[in-house]
């Protein structure tokens, strides 16, 4: 059985493409406290140390949630952590909010509010399955990339052993080899690993670096077998990737385009709405100056909210 972080009933389809909202959702609780998923979190930061580059300038964790990799970023000058949940990214504050380093950002990965060429490193683990067009995700994350820039992906994938052999065997009506994303809740997708190679080098990523990733997410083998051997057999498992990739999670680093501009000088933010850079933060507003967009921004207690523009009084 897949896992789906899905809390389904908080689906929100007003926007143009929909999207998953974990706005004032326990995920935190509900997923990872205490749930049995602790060879998930610690492999999955293995794999994220191995393809990540371990020092930089300014990285983004799209779909950061509460932050729970958060730690992993110590090497980086700016950390953005960015979400579409303004209470996942609260919590996130509550735990890393001291450190100057971090900046906490809502919005839409649709429509990111940053200038193009500014990050160095990109990193999406666990979120992509909610994206309904990853041409259109791709396409922001290739225009945020500096030139050259780093992208670590995990995805989930539909072509893992479990659901081949399910499939042989006449207990599951879907392919796991045919190449279109499997919708299997709304809004949750498992994807193949060559479509979504294949996706990334459409955008002009260059996929390079992947890994095989909870090769042994079996609840009765996590039952029997220490969490610490679980974790060790699977780190060494996840370079096999080079020859198969069955596992149900896929890790892959890509090359940003190499061409594109690289954001200059202190410009950050950009207008969701018409791309206009914008300037600095004014009585908890950032507004922008394109005379015909002039949509204001929020920006209270440390968080940046572009998920909606603020209403003219
Ligand atoms: C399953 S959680 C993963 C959180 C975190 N990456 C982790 O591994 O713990 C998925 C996250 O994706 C975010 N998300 C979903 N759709 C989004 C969108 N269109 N824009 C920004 N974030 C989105 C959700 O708010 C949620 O926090």
């Amino acid at each position: 059985m897949e896992e789906k972080n899905d809390p389904s009933k908080d689906v929100d389809m007003n926007g143009p493409l929909g999207i998953c909202d974990y706005e004032g959702s326990d995920y935190h609780n509900r997923f990872w406290d205490q749930q049995g998923r602790e060879y998930e979190d610690q492999v999955e930061r293995i794999a994220l140390r191995r393809l990540l580059p371990p020092t930089g300038g300014t990285l983004i964790d799209i779909g950061a949630g509460f932050g729970r990799l958060a730690d992993e970023f110590d090497g980086y000058k700016r950390v953005v952590l960015f979400d579409y949940s303004r209470s996942l990214l609260r919590e996130a504050q509550s735990r890393f909010g001291d450190d100057p380093r971090f900046i906490f950002v809502a919005g839409n990965w649709y429509q990111m509010p940053f200038v193009g060429g500014l990050f160095d490193a990109l990193v999406q683990i666990r979120t992509i399955h909610h994206a309904a067009d990853v041409p259109a995700l791709f396409a922001e994350l290739a225009r945020i990339a500096r030139p050259e820039g780093e992208y670590v992906l995990e995805f989930a994938s539909k072509r893992h052993l479990k659901a081949i052999l399910r499939y042989w065997l006449g207990r599951q009506k879907w392919s796991p080899f045919s190449r279109e994303p499997l919708e299997f809740v709304e809004l949750n997708f498992d994807f193949h690993p060559r479509w979504m190679a294949g996706r990334l080098i459409d955008a002009g990523f260059i996929p390079g670096r992947a890994l095989t990733v909870s090769h042994l997410r079996l609840p009765l083998v996590k039952k029997v077998i220490p969490t610490r051997l679980l974790v060790k057999i699977d780190s060494l498992l996840q370079n096999s990737a080079r020859w198969w990739q069955l596992t149900p999670s896929l890790f892959i680093a890509s090359r940003a385009p190499a061409s594109g501009p690289t954001a200059s000088g202190d410009a950050f933010f950009a207008c969701p709405a018409c791309g206009t850079i914008l300037g600095e933060v004014i009585q908890g507003q950032l507004s922008c100056p394109n005379e015909t967009c002039h949509r204001k921004w929020s920006f209270q207690d440390g968080l940046y909210d572009f998920k909606e523009p603020l209403l003219d009084n």
